[in-house]
């Protein structure tokens, strides 16, 4: 439980968590990078109101995201998603137990934009606020819906991370393993945009991947040490392979499907080595490229050695409020001081 003092004109503490003894509806915005969003979660676990604004359509004209036009299209979106959460969860802002903002990491013309929303209306309504990473963020939507309580072994890869985390409690995370280079996201979109796919390249890839021959050409595996990973050789190699047909037409699906058969084998045994050394019997998946199927199926199959599997739901691995608001009960270590600023990198 976490007592939180930070009310603009009420001076009593809030009593914010699993054991404060009432029902907690937190309304949250995430606006990290191209996604504007807002949810109200009751208890952490059930989603009252989930509203997404994409952007996806303004950047792929580009090929990624371009920060200062993500930036504007957050400050456009904003008020109309909080007024949409509000009206799908026919709740007025007097119901709202606290309000919750990502203070980082991301873009920070578009962290902005969302806390500073967040920081308003709490001080408008005179509810405590409180500010969440990103990235433990992303772990928390696998409470949505479920049950799940730590501890548990997490993979989060996004489109800017790759970890394997222990999770021991609520808040008590340390990370075991990261990437020494390109996240996973990182280097689907890459790999994507060298074989002419269109952005975001992740989920379009994974699609041809499931047409191709997994096994029909042999990509490097990196060998790093522990639980940490590299993806910048296959990268290389893939692009490397690309230029051996030398113009000629390439086997998309199958180059795709080999891609995803090295990276997803990858992490499988690395995950594999943290459940085994940690001894614990449960693991989670989280983060934009949980979505992706064959990762979902190598880690699923987990579950016919004994171990309890858990994946969030597709609106809830890509970027989303609902886990937000999640993190914002679940977890005491979050960012509780309205003068908080927003940061970049973890
Ligand atoms: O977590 P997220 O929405 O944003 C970040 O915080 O990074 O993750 C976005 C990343 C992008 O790189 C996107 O290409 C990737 O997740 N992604 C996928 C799939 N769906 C989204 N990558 C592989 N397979 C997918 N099905
Ligand atoms: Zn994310």
């Amino acid at each position: 439980m976490k007592m939180i003092k930070n009310t603009l004109f009420s001076e009593k503490p809030v009593n914010i968590g699993p054991e404060s003894g009432y029902d907690n509806y937190i309304m949250a915005i995430e606006s990290s990078c191209d996604e504007t969003a807002c949810a109200i979660v009751k208890n952490g676990r059930e989603v009252i109101s989930n509203v997404v604004a994409s952007q996806i359509k303004t950047h792929a004209q580009y090929g990624g995201v371009i920060p200062e036009i993500a930036a504007r299209e957050h400050l456009e979106a904003i008020n109309v998603v909080i007024d949409e959460a509000f009206k799908q969860a026919n709740m007025t802002p007097d119901k709202i137990t606290a309000f919750a903002g990502t203070v980082g990491p991301g873009l920070v013309g578009c962290l902005l934009v969302g806390l500073n929303a967040a920081k308003t209306l709490a001080l408008v309504h005179d509810k405590p606020f409180i500010g969440v990473n990103h990235l433990n963020a992303h772990l928390c939507g696998n409470y949505i819906d479920t049950d799940l309580k730590p501890p548990y072994i997490a993979l989060l890869v996004s489109g800017g991370h790759t970890q394997i985390i222990d999770v021991k409690s609520y808040s008590e995370q340390k990370i075991i393993g990261e990437t020494i280079d390109d996240a996973v996201g990182e280097a689907y979109d890459k790999v994507a945009r060298l074989i002419g796919l269109p952005y975001p390249g992740g989920p379009v890839l994974d699609k041809l991947a499931r047409e191709g021959n997994p096994f029909a050409f042999k990509l490097p595996e990196a060998k790093v040490d522990g639980y940490n990973f590299s993806f910048s050789g296959l990268k290389t190699a893939v692009l490397r392979l690309v230029k051996s047909f030398d113009g000629k037409e390439l086997p998309v699906n199958d180059i795709c499907a080999s891609f995803q058969e090295c990276v997803s084998s990858t992490l499988f045994k690395k995950v594999k080595k943290a459940l085994l050394e940690s001894g614990y019997k449960q693991v989670v998946i989280a983060g934009g490229v949980a979505a992706n199927s064959e990762i979902r199926k190598k880690i699923f199959s987990l579950e016919n050695e004994g171990y309890k599997v858990n994946a969030p739901a597709m609106k809830y691995c890509t970027d989303n409020a609902a886990m937000v608001a999640s993190c914002a009960y679940f977890n005491t270590d979050t960012f509780d001081d309205v003068d908080v600023e927003v940061f970049s990198r973890a």
